[in-house]
């Protein structure tokens, strides 16, 4: 039974029909908000290749997360930009680090919150890259000493998940290790399993000055070409402990994302990344594109194709516009 029997067009006449057959329905419960914490009081200093984004202290980081919580969203993921910085990136695990303050004053003022850490060296590393270097090379066991560390001291701040960025084999595992011995054996992970070395972390390299200074990620992260080869990074992670995978970047991998999708029963969780943002913004300062409206077809389709968690820059502008379309 076909045309003109069938009419496609019947379901979409309504604004209500259309809520009604609605596949996909995005909350502010599907947000994380990446934020970019640093040293000092009352600052609050703009990234110039992401407008409307800042690097924060402690103190107004605080309120810029309570002021995301009472939007609706419910966590957020911290990414530290220390003082100094060093070979093996030892202010990433010391303890009275820049992320370490931020969680314990986040946990403190604003409890219900779920705070999340990245875990990698790359903000804190002198060369700029995720893992201990050698002649060139960029070393994978030795890393996990460093990645160890630096997610138990996030756990003794009082942490409610990590979240390993860095793409060394066996990190998930060897954190896993880590937390079950140190007396966290209910701290979930959350892994960047399938991150791919894309130019789309430009914005955040200048935000977080972590641009390595030689040589580029490709041997640690995923070439873009693969997508089999997602399939397997995740299947180990979550062999070796993941609670939840991610994707990353989000919109350029749908097909990752939806295959991932098939693959695990897990929560994926997919990063909308720095540029992702950064090309919406400036399209939309143009007049090219309606900034509101692309941000919140690409929110959609990213959760469409299979994402159960969102981490996004527009997390706060999103949650307004659903608040708002409740109402
Ligand atoms: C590594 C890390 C990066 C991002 C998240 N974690 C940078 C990189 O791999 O170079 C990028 C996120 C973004 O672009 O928004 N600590």
């Amino acid at each position: 039974m076909a045309f003109p029997r069938q009419r496609m067009r019947r379901l979409r006449q309504h604004e209500s029909l259309r809520r009604l057959v609605r596949e996909t329905n995005l909350t502010p419960d599907d947000f994380i908000y990446p934020l970019f914490v640093t040293v000092g009081d009352n600052q609050k200093t703009p990234i110039n290749s992401m407008p409307g984004q800042f690097r924060w202290s402690i103190d107004l980081l605080v309120k810029e997360a309570t002021e995301a919580y009472q939007l609706g969203v419910s966590a957020v993921m911290l990414f530290g930009i220390p003082d100094r910085k060093d070979a093996r990136g030892s202010s990433a695990y010391d303890s009275k680090g820049i992320v370490q303050q931020a969680v314990r004053a986040l946990k403190k003022q604003v409890p219900d919150l779920l705070v999340i850490t990245d875990v990698c060296i790359d903000e804190y590393t002198d060369h700029g890259h995720c893992g201990v270097v050698k002649d060139g090379r960029i070393l994978n066991d030795e890393t996990l000493e460093c990645l160890r560390l630096m997610a138990r001291t996030h756990a003794d701040a009082g942490v409610d998940m990590v979240a390993p960025s860095d793409m060394m084999d066996g990190r998930v595992g060897a954190i896993r290790d880590e937390l079950d011995q140190a007396g966290f054996p209910d701290m979930p992970i959350m892994s960047y399993a399938a991150k791919y070395a894309s130019n789309l972390y430009a914005p955040f390299r200048e935000a977080a000055g972590s641009s390595p200074s030689f040589g580029d990620r490709r041997s640690y992260q995923m070439d873009p070409a693969n997508a089999r080869e997602a399939i397997r990074e995740v299947e180990l992670d979550v062999e070796e402990g993941a609670d939840i995978v991610m994707v990353k970047p989000a919109l350029p991998y749908l097909d990752v994302i939806a295959q991932t999708r098939s693959l695990v029963s897990i929560p994926i969780a997919a990063y909308q990344v720095s540029g992702e943002y950064s090309m919406i913004k400036a399209a939309g300062q143009q007049g090219w594109i309606d900034e509101s409206q692309v941000m919140m077809e690409t929110l959609l389709s990213i959760k469409r194709a299979g994402a159960d968690l969102i981490l996004t820059y527009f997390a706060k502008d999103a949650a307004q516009v659903l608040n708002s379309s409740r109402t």
